[in-house]
């Protein structure tokens, strides 16, 4: 079988590394720069191997392309391109609108067509198949499921093999050969009774994650105001062996889905006219942790930051990944900007960024932590300022939530 995989980012690349094991993969991605250093055998993505990749290439089982020409003669079709909110916090489906338009253009005879994509329910029914549709000139009658991702790009113990995939196809035998591919790949498939509830699924796993860093992220603050140590008590009510998960506090929440996803449930919601309070309420306390960092850090400092050196340590949203979208170091940075300090940044994971190159560990006046990757030594940052606010809880010594 001949699999098209439309984007080649953490979680197309990701399942054509999975996929090409078994099934020749035609990765299809509009970045032509991503598509030349795929087919050189070089991977832009924590977690996918770049020997994986050259394996893959020598056994003709992997080519990467922009032409999409070169998928019309595929089996199955799986989207993995990027779902974001517009500026004004909207669910942005400009891109599955594109993949679509690939889709439809280009291939002529009935294939499965699989989304990966996170979105709203009702996205594959109602948006993916009429928008297929409409840009085939002639009429095929292709078969559609989804199974939303879950990949964890950086994590080790979790990957396609052995986290479970939900899937549900719009017809039986849609869901029958969605079960059928991923089964070749992943050991534990989880069918569910439609669509609607795998694409629910998935943005109420990642709303959950964000509701529960929110309300960590305000107990931090109520912790901090009562004088006692919020990691402590965190420890402690997570001596209880059931009802209790454990999240720790952090400037904010970054990355393509936690900040993201959360907001397409909410807009779905509320054009049903259902609530969601918590979902907006918890988005605001997030966004809201830099400033009440930033704060901190001021009135550490004698109540002003202005012409202060800063070094802020980890760009990236999480650590051990290069990954820079919606990360907290951006609202960071503007708030110490905002009120005189002179910004530097360090993160040699990330290595460049806005066209900025990490800064060395050298002598500042204060340095904040956001993230902290495996590769960084917490006494040299103790090292490095006088005054060091870690938002990790990492930096023994340091000061924090
Ligand atoms: N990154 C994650 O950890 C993760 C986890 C689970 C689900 N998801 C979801 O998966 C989807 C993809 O996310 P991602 O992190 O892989 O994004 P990404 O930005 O890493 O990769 C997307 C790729 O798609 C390409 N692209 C954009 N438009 C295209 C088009 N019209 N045709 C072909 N290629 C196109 C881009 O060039 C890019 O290489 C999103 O819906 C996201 O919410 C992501």
């Amino acid at each position: 079988m001949k699999i098209g995989i439309i984007g080649q980012g953490y979680v197309g690349l990701t399942i054509s590394a999975f996929a090409s094991e078994i099934f020749e993969v035609i990765g299809f991605d509009n970045n032509e720069k991503i598509v030349h250093q795929l087919n050189l055998g070089s991977s832009h993505i924590e977690g996918v191997e770049s020997s994986v990749l050259q394996k893959a290439i020598q056994l003709g089982r992997y080519q990467a392309t922009s032409n999409g020409n070169d998928i019309s003669n595929v089996d199955i079709v799986v989207i993995a391109v990027p779902t974001p909110l517009t500026p004004d916090r909207k669910p942005d489906l400009t891109y599955i609108d594109a993949a679509c338009r690939t889709i439809g253009e280009n291939i002529r005879h009935p294939i499965l067509v699989i989304n990966e994509s996170t979105s709203f329910p009702g996205t594959l029914r109602n948006y993916i198949k009429p928008a297929i549709e409409k840009y085939s000139n002639i009429p095929v009658e292709h078969m559609y499921a989804i199974s939303p991702e879950r990949v964890d790009p950086g994590r080790g113990d979790f990957n396609q093999k052995n986290t479970p995939r939900l899937y549900s196809g719009l017809t039986p035998e849609a869901s029958a050969q969605t079960q059928v591919f991923y089964s070749k790949f992943c050991d534990n498939l989880v069918e569910v009774s439609s669509p609607e509830v795998a694409e629910a699924a998935k943005l109420f796993e990642n709303t959950f994650r964000q509701v529960n860093i929110a309300l960590v992220n305000e107990f931090a603050q109520i912790a901090h105001s009562l004088g006692i140590s919020v990691y402590e008590t965190l420890d402690a009510a997570n001596t209880k062996p059931y009802g209790f998960m454990k999240f720790t506090p952090s400037a904010g929440v970054g990355g393509h889905c936690i900040p993201v996803d959360p907001t397409y449930l909410a807009e779905v919601a509320e054009e049903h006219g259902a609530p969601a309070t918590f979902i907006r309420r918890a988005n605001v306390v997030n966004l809201e942790m830099s400033k009440y960092v930033v704060d901190r850090v001021q009135a550490d400092n004698g109540g002003s930051l202005n012409g202060k050196s800063v070094l802020v340590v980890g760009v990236a949203y999480k650590p051990n990944v290069a990954d820079v979208r919606e990360t907290a170091a951006e609202l960071v940075i503007e708030h110490l900007r905002s009120r005189g300090a002179i910004v530097s940044w360090h993160d040699e994971v990330v290595g460049i960024w806005k066209g900025v190159k990490s800064a060395p560990l050298a002598e500042v006046d204060i340095i904040v932590v956001v993230t902290f990757h495996d590769s960084v030594v917490a006494s040299e940052l103790l090292a490095t300022a006088p005054y060091v606010f870690d938002t990790t809880g990492r930096v023994i010594g340091a000061h924090g939530f």
